[in-house]
This record gives C-alpha cells, structure tokens and sequence, in this order.
C-alpha cells in the first residue's frame, strides 16, 4: 500500500485531511447503513439539539501500524462502551458497540494509506461523534441521530515530546459536578473548561489540575487528561471521583502498573498528597503520559522533574504501553485489535 505523502515524522497533532469519513443517521430506531463520503462539511438543520442544547458527545482512539505491518486499534470495545455511556446520560440514542467497530473498520479501511508508517511516532486518530440532528425548539431530546466517525493522521499531543509539563491548581473554575455529566465525553465539559485552560496558559502554565467541585479537597483531573501519581512507597494512585472520564489509558497503566511491582491503587486523594509524590503524570490517547513536572498551588509549588526530565517510572509505564501499541512487545491483555483490509 503506497502511503499519502505526508512528512510523516513532523507532523504535527492537528487536522489533516483524508479521503473519506463515515456518516449514520438514524430517527424512530431505523437507521442508514453507513455512508462513506469524501465531503469534509456536513449539512446541519439550523435547530439540531446538538447546536442549541449540547446534545453532542464524542470519542477519541487511536490505529497504529506495528512492526511486522498489521494495522491495530487500541481497546476499541472500551471507546465503544464509553460512547454508550454518554449518549445515555445525555438522552441520545446509542450507537451499538457492533456499529461502532462496524463504523471504525470501514473509515480505517477507506483511508489505509494514511495510517502512519511504523516508527514514525505518528498514528491515525479516529474521531467518532454523535449529536442530536433532528430539530427541536423546546428543550427536549431530538427525534434524530447522527454518527460520524472521521480520522487523521497525527504526531505527537506536544511538540517538546515526552517532557515534563507544567500544572496550576485551579482556585476559580470548576469542569464538572457530582452527579453532572463529567463523567461521560460530552462536548460542554470541553467548553467549560476554555476559560481555565487559556489562564493557566496565559500564566505560564500547561495545563490546569481541577479539584473536585463539591468540598475543594481532592484531585479530579487536568483539563483533558486523567491524573496519577507515584509515591515514595511505590504506589500508583489515582482519583476515584463521580466527575471524571474514566480513561482508558489509567486503566491500562493502573494494568501494567501492578505488573511492574508498584501497588495500583484508585481512590480520592487528597490536593495534600502531592508533596508526598515522587513522580506525577497526566494520561490520555493523545498523550499517553505526559510526566508532569510541577504543580502549583497557590502560594506552594511542588517540583517532580529538576532537570526537565522525565522519572523513571512515568518512562518505564509509557515505554510498556506504546511497545504493546506499536507491537514491539507481546500484548498478553488482548488490548490491540487488527484490522485487516476488506
Ligand atoms: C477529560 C478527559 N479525561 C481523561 C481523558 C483520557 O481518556 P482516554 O485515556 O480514554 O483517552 C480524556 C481524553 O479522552 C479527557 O478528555
């Protein structure tokens, strides 16, 4: 397969556009079968729920070229079952986790030629997203679906690469309550956090750590990413809360995190806790990991990585999973899926 004529090495994480992205749309439980389209704009009726009232919610996995040539996606089921979860919780119709993998495969196979080549440190980001397209002006749950998956090809989330990143506790805005919708990938929790995530950066910083919104005591998570730490005694922690997305990556890294001889543990920690860390990270599909390299909060600043690199065991935990992505070790999980040409 001759590959798209990318500069595949430098690319950057951003949009680039491919062949063909897959479109559903279903009303009254009967559905289309999947249409490819080369079309990159899609016509919207002017009073879709998922303009005026955020009925919207979104994916984000990754396809991977590994060494002997396969094409994999990673934990596809769990982005799946994920997507199930959101459409719920925001009174959408779901997309069947058979749809879903149906839906992936086919744009995958449509667009093989921009699968990153292996070694590049690039990969296919595959963007599936559901909103409300029928048209309602009270506010009421729409009559119609639509499901779009597209894909791009992407380089590394940061340009610096695997570097220590800057955090700021945020002392003014909240991303998501308690019994809110922080749980699932719904697009307003993206918007609400905007505002945080340009300060912080205004500021000097990378990103912002939220606290949960309800007592002000314990982490929740960064903007788009989930937390960990490590401790002296060789624990990966990370937050339970009702106001996060689980994230697929923690749940693989708590995973390999056990194998590697540390003690995974999820429950609430408590701000507190991160002087007491050795290491710390941040962890997403976009990133992997992104180690952090100091938090502050408020008047206190506490520094993980002195020398701008990264800790031994934030390396150790993002060379295990991207070797089990990239097929440079065995995945004894059942966590990479191929796809194969149709
Ligand atoms: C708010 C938020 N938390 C955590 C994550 C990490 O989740 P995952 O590892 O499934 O990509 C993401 C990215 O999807 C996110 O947007």
């Amino acid at each position: 397969m001759t590959k798209a004529n990318l500069d595949w090495p430098n690319l950057d994480f951003g949009y680039h556009e491919t062949d063909f992205n897959i479109r559903y749309t279903w009303s009254n439980g009967q559905g289309s079968s999947g249409e490819l389209s080369s079309d990159q704009s899609l016509p919207v009726h002017i009073a879709a729920t998922g303009l005026h009232y955020g009925q919207q919610c979104f994916e984000g996995l990754k396809v991977f070229e590994q060494k002997n040539g396969d094409v994999v996606v990673f934990r596809i089921e769990e982005n799946a079952k994920r997507l199930i979860k959101s459409c719920e919780k925001i009174h959408m119709a779901p997309v069947p986790e058979e749809l879903f993998v149906e839906a992936v495969s086919k744009v995958v196979n449509a667009n093989r030629k921009f699968v990153p080549p292996y070694g590049t440190g690039a990969s296919l980001y595959v963007r599936p997203l559901v909103f409300g397209s029928g048209a309602q002006v009270g506010v009421k749950p729409a009559d119609e679906y639509t499901f779009i998956v597209l894909v791009t090809p992407v380089g590394p989330y940061f340009k610096t690469g695997f570097k220590p990143v800057h955090l700021v506790v945020e002392d003014e805005y909240d991303r998501a309550a308690p019994c809110g919708v922080g749980d699932v990938k719904v697009g307003g929790n993206y918007a609400a956090g905007m505002r945080a995530s340009m300060r912080a950066k205004s500021n000097g910083f990378t990103e912002v750590l939220y606290l949960d919104a309800k007592e002000k005591q314990y982490i929740d998570e960064s903007g788009p990413a989930n937390f960990f730490g490590i401790t002296e005694g060789g624990v990966y922690v990370t937050p339970q809360s009702e106001s996060i997305l689980p994230s697929i990556t923690n749940k693989s890294l708590f995973t390999l995190a056990g194998e590697m001889g540390l003690k995974p543990e999820r429950r609430q920690v408590h701000i507190e806790e991160i002087f007491g860390f050795q290491e710390a990270g941040c962890c997403g599909t976009a990133a992997v990991i992104t180690p952090v390299g100091s938090i502050t909060f408020g008047e206190r600043k506490v520094v993980y990585a002195k020398d701008d690199k990264p800790g031994k065991y934030c390396t150790e935990l993002y060379n295990q999973l991207t070797d089990i992505q990239l097929g440079n070790i065995r995945d004894t999980h059942g966590w990479v899926k191929a796809i194969r040409p149709e």
